[in-house]
């Protein structure tokens, strides 16, 4: 038994070619046991807390190996909330579209709620930095409009090496990746990376943990 996490990060509803590929995932996931589990978070759909002065002095706080205020300790239990719920999987999916060469900014508020010491990384000062959510595996599915696979517009490419340079910081080690680009030139093109996106989707789903 497996519960997968699914953090969905397109707002586009039954129109997202991320949750489309994401989708078989899923149904090869839920297919190789009868056991396993998916909890959906979409980011659009969340309240994400502001990180406002208490959530970033209560950050700093913990960083500093210093007790937090009563007020920054309220605004941080929210935080640790949504942290909770994020390292209670045993497995993740990201489908993420592409935008202005990164990520969709909700997913990075979701990232800048969850990346937290204490929580999903630790810091010592002769050790440095270590990741807490360690031994799980994660996939993530990246959409894009464009091209980026060539060696000019790689360096244009902050989507994929972002997600994955944040997920590596919290300790995950074991990430797979499918690309589903160019989805912005005709149908006949996207249908046609949709559809390879998604048989290799449905091969990794098959084949989780
Ligand atoms: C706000 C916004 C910004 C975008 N920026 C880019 C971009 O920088 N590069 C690109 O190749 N495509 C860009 N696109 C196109 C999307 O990445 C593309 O349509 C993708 O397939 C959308 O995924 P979805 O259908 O899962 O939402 C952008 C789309 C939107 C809505």
């Amino acid at each position: 038994m497996a519960k997968l996490l699914y953090i969905q990060a397109s707002p586009r509803g039954d129109r997202s070619s991320s949750s489309d590929v994401a989708n078989s995932y899923i149904d090869a996931f839920k297919a190789s046991s009868t056991d396993n589990s998916v909890t959906i978070l979409n980011v659009w759909d969340i309240n994400l807390p502001e990180f406002d002065a208490d959530r970033l002095n209560a950050k700093y706080s913990f960083l500093h190996g210093q007790n937090p205020s009563d007020a920054e300790a309220a605004a941080w239990q929210e935080i640790v909330a949504i942290a909770d719920q994020f390292k209670d999987a045993d497995c993740y999916l990201y489908s993420v579209p592409m935008w202005n060469f990164s990520i969709p900014y909700k997913l990075k508020h979701y990232i800048d709620v969850i990346t937290q010491p204490g929580l999903t990384f630790s810091f010592n000062p002769e050790k440095g930095f270590s990741g807490l959510v360690t031994g799980k595996p994660v996939t993530a599915i990246y959409s894009r409009g464009g091209e980026y696979n060539n060696p000019e517009a790689q360096g244009m490419d902050f989507q994929k090496p972002y997600l994955e340079m944040s997920l590596g910081f919290i300790g995950f080690r074991d990430i797979s990746s499918i690309i589903i680009e160019p989805t912005l030139a005709g149908p006949e093109s996207a249908e046609k990376t949709i559809n390879a996106a998604k048989e290799e989707a449905t091969k990794l789903g098959a084949n989780v943990l």
